[in-house]
């Protein structure tokens, strides 16, 4: 143990040392943490569905009708009719045959990817693509590429110089820390010249882009042919918890065969899945939603660019500002902080070396006033080093 001791200190003076935080309050713009009141900026909330009083009372009348907790792995006996009805919502929502309920997005990926692929096949992944996709990449062994960044140039070399097995291209559809997207009607098009299949994990574009939230995808007009997998969490736009799988028929069903963390797991409470019944609808039908949002990025990134800041290629919610090293974006968050903003700095192995950040999310319940506090603050960290 004195090991960890010493690899712990190293990590602090490297100021990449993680801690957390403990909300007192229901995820929303004005929270209450650590017992300060804190104008939060940090969620993956971005509808502001995830203390919407009919999805917490749908989660309570859910919880009354089925208990707690739902005791069985879905192949047992924990699947349930609330189960049941929301994987076919999911479908219809997305546009595919089928949709199949995991506990995380996490093991969504993990048991997608490894499910699917093995030795001898070949999985190419986006450079920034969320760890659990490059993870269920690692758990296949199958053989790993990452490309360059939304780069099709250097996933078309490497599609080429490769042979053999199956062929999985697998990236974000939004980028979770970067906020851009990917470049999907023409990885959609390589991916069909090589005979591979493509997989969208959109955690971040579904709820939020596209005609009633319908996704990365959807911006684009795509459709299964396109992108025959598609990975969406519900813990973010939909704001309860866990993720799903949707695409054919076959696919569903060798998920329910095969995929690991679909099988060896207790179902998701039911009571979520009830709620994420209703913010699914309201998702889909309070397009007032998106729209408040897009006026939100809008307004923040002519504010934010006539202060300098240095904001990245982003058009949704995630709205990041570089620090470059991590004690730099350390620095600025705790500036913030003492202003009584809550915006997290993300830093590597999150993001690359040298490209630490503030991740500066928005949701759909910030007012007028709130984004005046941000730019107000982020005005005062013009010239200030850690
Ligand atoms: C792109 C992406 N994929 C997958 C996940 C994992 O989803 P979950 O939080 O449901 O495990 C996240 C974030 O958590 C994510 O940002």
């Amino acid at each position: 143990m004195k090991r960890l001791v010493e690899e712990l200190d190293l990590r602090r003076e490297a100021s990449l040392y993680r801690s957390r935080r403990v909300a007192e309050s229901p995820q929303q713009p004005e929270m209450r943490i650590d017992g300060r009141r804190l104008l939060a900026f940090c969620s993956n909330d971005y509808l502001g569905l995830a203390n919407h009083p009919d999805v917490v009372r749908a989660m309570q009348q859910g919880a009354a009708e089925y208990g707690a907790g739902s005791g069985a792995a879905h192949l047992i006996n924990g699947h349930t009719a609330a189960h049941h009805a929301l994987e076919e919502e999911l479908a219809e929502f997305t546009a595919r045959p089928r949709a199949l309920l995991f506990s995380t997005g996490y093991m969504a990926n993990l048991g997608v990817i490894s499910a699917l692929m093995g030795r001898g096949d070949r999985i190419y992944e986006d450079r920034l693509n969320h760890a659990s996709l490059i993870d269920g990449g690692l758990l296949s062994r199958a053989k790993l590429l990452r490309y360059q960044h939304a780069e099709l140039g250097s996933l078309q070399s490497q599609l080429e110089s490769g042979s053999g097995g199956r062929v999985l291209v697998a990236t974000d559809g939004v980028f979770s820390m970067d906020g851009d997207l990917a470049p999907l009607p023409a990885l959609g098009r390589l991916a069909q010249d090589y005979h591979a299949w493509l997989m969208v994990d959109d955690a971040h574009g579904l709820g939020v882009l596209g005609a009633e939230g319908g996704g990365t995808l959807s911006h684009f007009g795509l459709g299964l042919e396109d992108a025959p997998i598609l990975m969406g969490t519900l813990g973010k736009a939909f704001g309860t918890f866990g993720a799903f799988v949707a695409g054919s028929d076959e696919l569903i069903e060798t998920l329910i065969q095969q995929a690991r963390s679909y099988i060896y797991t207790t179902a998701l409470p039911s009571a979520v899945a009830e709620a994420t019944r209703v913010s699914l609808r309201i998702a889909r039908q309070e397009s007032w939603r998106r729209e408040r949002l897009n006026k939100l990025i809008q307004r923040f990134r002519e504010g934010a660019s006539s202060l300098g800041l240095p904001l990245m290629d982003s058009l949704t919610p995630i709205q990041p500002i570089l620090a470059g090293s991590s004690a730099q974006a350390i620095a600025w968050s705790r500036q913030l902080e003492g202003k009584g903003m809550l915006v997290s700095a993300i830093r590597p192995p999150t993001v690359p070396d040298g490209s630490a950040r503030l991740r500066i999310t928005f949701n759909a319940n910030h007012s007028d006033r709130h984004l005046e506090r941000l730019l107000d603050a982020l005005a005062g960290l013009r010239g200030e080093s850690a």
